[in-house]
């Protein structure tokens, strides 16, 4: 099997690079069972491949056999391939096909719970050896005055309701800060964490080029398990100051035994998904290699003083020695084009369309490694599930007064083409296809250069092509117009501007002086023919919601 990584971009790609978020019920459908698979995302590689979207790694979310509660993020068994998916050969095929290409793969790692069917968790129940301690084991904390059995303390769990289940065969509770379907594992009993060593171990040595980690700051909790200090808020869980149920200060010593594993496969990278923290949080535990993804971009409305104000805190944050992420969609979230379209009023196509195109010169010039969800590279928006349509049963846990969004409406599947079953499937599909299927498709974006699928190509090849793009150091440039944000990207000999207006009146976007002998000029664009700067070269003038990158370049006599 060919496991060596790809040379592309060097061991730097973690930082240089652009992942991409491959959701595999939803990316595509081999065998026609109406849930995409290994083989379905081997046969679309060359669409991310240098000669299509051109990105530098892929993320899959979870390919391992499930029960589904959590559709995939309650795992079964972390060292195998679930069926639905294919094989393990298929999973070999995929590395090997993935490399030739000069992709990289990267696989979601659900280390903080498994699956109540998880092997584990069936014999420690029963308290077999070795695995009785290897979750969170705890007595009742008493009676309630009706005699009740009372839980070990007051968390709560993310999802509603306590985070402590009683367990009927073990007689008693157990810790889930997600579904009571998904146990948490004791990361302080020394086997615990040498079994998920392996484990890792075992996907590295299968050509894997890094991971993503699911809630990874949870992971620890405190030894005593203390209750939570009480404060005010509007939800179980808000009224809580989590002191004890996660971000607990030995978390970087663990992390560290896990960056040593992971580092002596060189070229490899991890990022890990904050849980309920803010950017700065995310900022102290990022080192080269081991990136965190925060919530700043991610959590702002479509206007260009939001935007500002995120980047100047994740440049605060993060500071120049620590690298960001940025992502603005992802499979727990709504996706960007209707979320960011919806916060600023617009609700045309058209408008959404500028606001996907847009946004993408955002989110692929910002400092840090860029993250694409699956279908963000065509404006894809959420689609109207109904309820009874929905497989996201932790939307239907969500306890009174927690606001919860039901997940598979950005889950939707990846449309092709026009036909019915849009090139994603000849079966039905596990979700329902988006209503725009039949024109917002990829054929149909790759024959049309102002689409935003165009707009995704042409702003990677840009940043390819612009070093300081991929490893500059970013500055915000100031404006008078509030309409519009501009920043400069500065490294190793390139000099970048980037200019986005986000009103639909568009604005005058202020330059600042060209290093001596160079004057801006627009090389991209969000649309095809991007606007060059006026005759004087102070200003670049926006129609519209819209965005360019300017290039200080030499000037000819
Ligand atoms: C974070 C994952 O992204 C989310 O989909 C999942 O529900 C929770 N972790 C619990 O596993």
């Amino acid at each position: 099997m060919e496991t060596h990584a790809p040379r592309r971009l060097g061991d730097d790609w973690w930082r240089r690079g652009v992942v991409y978020q491959v959701y595999p019920r939803s990316f595509a459908d081999s065998d026609g069972d109406g849930t995409g698979d290994l083989p379905g995302i081997i046969e679309k590689l060359p669409y991310l491949g240098p000669d299509g979207l051109d990105v530098d790694a892929i993320w899959l979310s979870p390919i391992y056999p499930s029960p589904g509660r959590d559709v995939g993020y309650d795992v079964s068994d972390h060292e195998a391939i679930d069926p639905l998916f294919g094989t393990a050969a298929d999973f070999e095929r995929l590395v090997a096909e993935a490399h030739r290409l000069g992709l990289r793969i990267m696989l979601d790692l659900v280390m903080n719970h498994t699956s109540d069917q998880h092997r584990w968790f069936q014999a420690s129940r029963r308290r077999e050896a070795p695995y009785a301690d290897w979750y969170l084991w705890r007595d009742s904390a008493g009676l309630s005055p009706d005699g009740q059995r009372l839980p070990p303390n007051n968390w709560v769990s993310w999802f509603g309701g306590p985070a402590w289940e009683l367990d009927p065969v073990r007689g008693q509770w157990f810790h889930h800060t997600f579904l009571p379907e998904q146990p948490e594992l004791d990361w302080r009993v020394t086997a615990v964490e040498a079994a998920q060593w392996a484990m890792v171990r075992g996907w590295l040595e299968r050509g894997v080029d890094g991971f993503r980690l699911d809630t990874f700051n949870v992971y620890l909790k405190h030894p005593d398990a203390p209750s939570n200090p009480r404060r005010r808020g509007t939800s179980a869980w808000t009224r809580q100051r989590h002191l004890y149920d996660f971000d607990q200060p030995d978390l970087p010593q663990l992390l560290g035994r896990f960056r040593a594993l992971v580092d002596s496969y060189p070229g490899t990278m991890t990022v890990g998904e904050l849980f309920a923290g803010p950017t700065e949080a995310a900022a102290a535990l990022t080192v080269d290699r081991h990136l965190v993804f925060d919530w700043e971009l991610i959590t702002r409305p479509w206007s260009a003083g939001a935007f500002r104000a995120a980047i100047r805190r994740r440049e605060r944050a993060f500071g120049p020695d620590r690298w960001p992420t940025a992502v603005l969609s992802n499979h727990d979230q709504p996706r960007h084009a209707s979320r960011l379209a919806a916060t600023a009023g617009l609700e045309s196509e058209r408008d959404r369309d500028a606001v996907a195109r847009a946004a993408a010169v955002l989110v692929l010039t910002q400092r840090g490694t860029p993250f694409v969800y699956y279908g963000e590279e065509l404006g894809m928006g959420d689609v109207a599930v109904t309820p009874d349509e929905s497989i996201d049963d932790a939307a239907t846990h969500v306890a009174p007064g927690f606001s919860w969004w039901d997940r598979s409406q950005s889950r939707t599947p990846m449309p092709w083409t026009g036909e019915p079953g849009a090139g994603f499937t000849t079966g039905t599909p596990w979700l329902k296809l988006g209503p725009d299927t039949a024109t917002r498709n990829v054929q149909a974006q790759l024959a049309d250069p102002d689409s935003v699928l165009g707009c995704y190509r042409r702003i990677i090849a840009t940043r390819r092509a612009q070093r300081s793009l991929q490893d500059g150091s970013l500055a915000i440039i100031e404006q008078t117009d509030p309409d519009v944000l501009a920043y400069r990207r500065r490294g190793s000999g390139d000099d970048v501007l980037v200019a986005v207006s986000f009103g639909g009146d568009g604005g005058a976007v202020r330059l600042p002086p060209p290093p001596k002998g160079r004057r801006w000029r627009t090389v991209v664009g969000a649309t095809r023919d991007p606007v060059q700067p006026d005759g004087d070269g102070h200003h670049v003038r926006l129609q519209g919601i819209d965005a360019v990158i300017l290039v200080a370049e030499q000037r000819t006599a």
